[in-house]
């Protein structure tokens, strides 16, 4: 059965823990709804991953539009969330229906992230879920503020766990179905899980999450430099080369084709 907001909450009361993964294209997201994924987040990671930003931040609507269609004509069972990319939810609450409007009528998906959780996101957020639009939030280290707060753990200080406890209930009160909960202390994490009665998704925030989510690329080893929280299934790069330098030397030799 195809999985709904409803049923990820009910996992939460169950403590059935949730899986995420990202995806980007429609090979690797047949694949990984295939393996029985929960949920498979067409994150804005694919900036960097896919694109060859160095940040999340150049990434496009339309580009995301092209890759999130391309991922959910793949998944039959998962929930599909699409990242907002920045500076496409901001700068007004007009501009938020706007571009998730976009992606839910021109791409199929059944929800949308974004990041942050001060009064005016989480009034974006209440907004959103009004009109019919699930919303997953996303707190502590949020990539599309590097220049910001860079790539460190954040909540280390109580003033800055506090801060972050606090944008977890402004989100949860104003509707979002889940939060994403990015590279802070497992006490806060564990502190905000058993806050607010919609799941937290974990990435470098511990076990105590309800789920847990991981850059495909980083799970598959595709990424040369992974975050100290990732960790690789598989080494694709290392599986890939060594595949391309067989066929090169086939070809060359002539063993290909036969
Ligand atoms: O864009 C992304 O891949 C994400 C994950 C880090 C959760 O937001």
């Amino acid at each position: 059965m195809a999985v709904t907001t409803a049923q990820l909450s009910k996992w939460k009361q169950q403590k059935r823990p949730i899986t995420v993964l990202t995806a980007w294209d429609y090979a690797i997201a047949q694949l990984l709804d295939e393996a029985g994924l929960d949920v498979i987040l067409v994150g804005d990671s694919l900036a960097m991953t896919a694109l060859g930003h160095e940040t999340t931040l150049p990434l496009s609507l339309e580009a995301m539009l092209h890759h999130a269609a391309a991922v959910k004509r793949a998944v039959k069972r998962a929930l599909v969330v699409c990242d907002l990319p920045f500076l496409t939810y901001q700068e007004s609450e007009q501009q938020a229906i706007h571009t998730a409007g976009r992606v839910l009528k021109e791409t199929g998906v059944q929800a949308v992230k974004l990041e942050g959780g001060n009064s005016a996101i989480a009034q974006t957020v209440a907004t959103l879920t009004r009109i019919g639009i699930p919303v997953m939030g996303h707190i502590g280290l949020t990539p599309q503020s590097v220049h910001r707060l860079g790539y460190r753990q954040q909540g280390k200080t109580s003033q800055e766990a506090e801060r972050i406890y606090q944008e977890a209930l402004n989100l949860s009160e104003a509707g979002a179905f889940a939060l994403i909960l990015e590279h802070i202390p497992t006490e806060v994490a564990s502190k905000i899980t058993a806050a607010v009665s919609i799941p937290t998704i974990g990435i470098g925030a511990g076990k105590n999450c309800d789920g847990q989510v991981l850059v495909t690329a980083d799970l598959l080893g595709l990424t040369p430099k992974q975050p100290p929280f990732a960790k690789a299934y598989l080494n694709l790069r290392e599986m890939i080369t060594e595949a391309a330098e067989n066929y090169i030397e086939d070809v060359k030799q002539q063993q290909f084709p036969q």
